[in-house]
Order: C-alpha cells, then structure tokens, then sequence
C-alpha cells in the first residue's frame, strides 16, 4: 500500500510538533509548509535527523510552495497567529480568516480529495470558513476541539484521582471557547461515571479549569499559545482517518439539524474514519446541558455574522 501523505501548514511549535507525532505513529509521509523562508525545511532537517534515534521512516520535507504539498490525503491546517495574554480566540479572527482563505486556496488546488482538519482559532469559524473557501463536502472538514478540550479534562480527572489516565474519558462539546461544555454525565473512569467518585464542587472546578486550559497556558507561555496537547489531538484526528479507525471523538463538525443545530460546525462527537466525519453521535443532554451548548452556539453565530464570507 502506497503511503500515506500529509501536509502539516504551519511550522510553528503546533505545526512542527504535530509533523513530529504523525512521523511517531508511522502515519505516512509528511510536508511542513509555511510562508517563513527556511523555516519549515530547517525543522523537517531537524525531524529527519531525529529519526534514527527514534526510528521512524517518515520522509518529512520542508516547503514554501503548495505545489509539494499535491496529492495530499490529510491536510492540517495550524496556520495563524496565536493568543496573546489577555485575548481570546474570537480576537483572533480577521487576521486569521485572511491566512485562512490563501492557505484553504493553495491547499486545495494541489489536493482537491483531502481532508481538511482545521486547528487555527478562533476555531469553530474558521472551520466554518475553510469549508466555504473550500468548496469539499461537510464530512471532509473538521476542527480540533473536543479531543483537545477532553484530553484536558481526562488529564485533570486522573490527577484528582490519582488514576491511569488511560482509564479515564470526557466528552467535552460545543464551541473551543470558553463557552465549551464539558458533561459530567458522559465522563467516566473505567465506565464508573465520575459523578459517583467526585464531589459536585470537584467536578465543576475541573469543567471550569477545562473551560479555560487554553489560557492558563498562554498566561504563562506569555509568548505563544499551547502546543503538545493540542498537536497530540490532533494527530489522533488525522490517525483515525487515515487508519480508518472508526474513533468517536468530539470535534467541529457540519451539523444538519443534530442537536439543534443546521448549517454551521461545533463541537460534537462524531465518528471519524477513512470518509472523515462519518456519522455524529446524538446524545441526550439534560436541561442545563442544553441551556449551556445551545448558548455556545449562540456565541459561535455571532462570531460567524462578522465574517462576511456567506
Ligand atoms: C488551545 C488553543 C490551541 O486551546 O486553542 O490551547
């Protein structure tokens, strides 16, 4: 079977770590692009020396022209400028939403079958806008959200417990904002509903840290915004695609009526395989559940009123 080939756009800390996860789990071969003259084909040399220490056979190439990027089966799109201290995600809009339209344009010229996963912020919009830049189908773009955003939660469970965090699962939906929704309900630890192992207050001092991970980091980043965990993510996106996996994890995607919701992308759980978003999983939310996700999606509306993209 021929390899697999997937673009990385990017190669800031997000991009570069990512190329490096995807190269670790033996995904196929990777193209960092960015527009930065040297940037991107100084840390592929840099990736591709570290491989035989940790023995991947990844060819990983550096570029400043899409056309090395055609043929591409998954793109990832990191491209952007990240939060400052004090920002929020939806600041970041118009500078973003110009990157986005000329990287979305490049990439899919020269790879008009690929999935498109999008990581720039603000983040539930900018899918929202790669798609209609796009043209593709729904099902071939989504965003990373919930799998950053539960990752974070399960990580602050299994502290608080002092449990494996391989035992642990949250689903967290709705925007990657701080409007996000984490349901208690629906995380457990080793199918024990952690509602039966915390108390009320515990659970929602770790929703509420979840809610606001990005920025804790970026307070103390002071430059930049965070990268490990939201590379790890998303290279388990871009796993599940390519293996065909079938993994249910919650991320940005074209709902048409689920949950309420018709004609935009928010976080919700979803089948990903070798088609992308292959199926939304619908779940019974409660009263507060339902205030709260429908109000995450009023807040992504209105960020996609100002865009003026149609
Ligand atoms: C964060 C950025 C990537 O949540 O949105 O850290």
């Amino acid at each position: 079977m021929a390899r697999k080939k997937i673009t990385v756009v990017g190669a800031g800390h997000v991009g570069a770590q990512t190329a490096l996860w995807l190269a670790l789990k033996g995904l196929g071969d990777v193209v960092l692009l960015d527009i930065i003259e040297g940037a991107p084909q100084g840390k592929a040399l840099d990736l591709l020396q570290a491989s035989p220490v940790e023995g991947y056979d990844s060819r990983i190439t550096g570029t400043n022209d899409y056309r090395d990027t055609a043929g591409s089966d998954v793109v990832i799109i990191t491209a952007g400028i990240p939060r400052k201290p004090g920002m929020s995600r939806s600041d970041l809009i118009n500078t973003n939403v110009g990157i986005l339209k000329n990287v979305v344009d490049g990439v899919v010229k020269y790879s008009p079958e690929a999935h498109l996963l999008i990581v720039t912020n603000p983040l539930d919009v900018m899918v929202y806008a790669a798609w209609k830049f796009s043209g593709l189908a729904p099902n071939k773009v989504m965003g990373l959200s919930g799998a950053l955003d539960g990752a974070r939660m399960r990580a602050f469970i299994a502290r608080e417990l002092g449990v494996s965090v391989r035992d642990v699962q949250a689903m967290v939906i709705g925007g990657h904002a701080d409007e996000m929704v984490p349901l208690k309900r629906y995380s457990s630890v080793s199918g024990i509903p952690i509602t039966r192992l915390l108390s009320d207050d515990r659970i929602e001092a770790i929703a509420a840290r979840t809610r606001k991970a990005g920025g804790e980091i970026v307070s103390l980043l002071k430059t930049g915004s965070a990268y490990y965990a939201p590379s790890a993510a998303v290279s388990e996106m871009a796993e599940s695609i390519i293996k065909d996996e079938k993994r249910v994890i919650p991320c940005a995607a074209y709902c048409d009526g689920q949950y309420g919701v018709k004609g935009m992308f928010i976080g919700v759980p979803v089948v990903l395989g070798s088609l992308g978003v292959e199926k939304i999983l619908e779940v019974e939310l409660d009263a507060n559940e339902k205030k709260a996700f429908d109000n995450s999606v009023s807040a992504v509306r209105a960020l996609i009123s100002e865009l003026k993209i149609g």
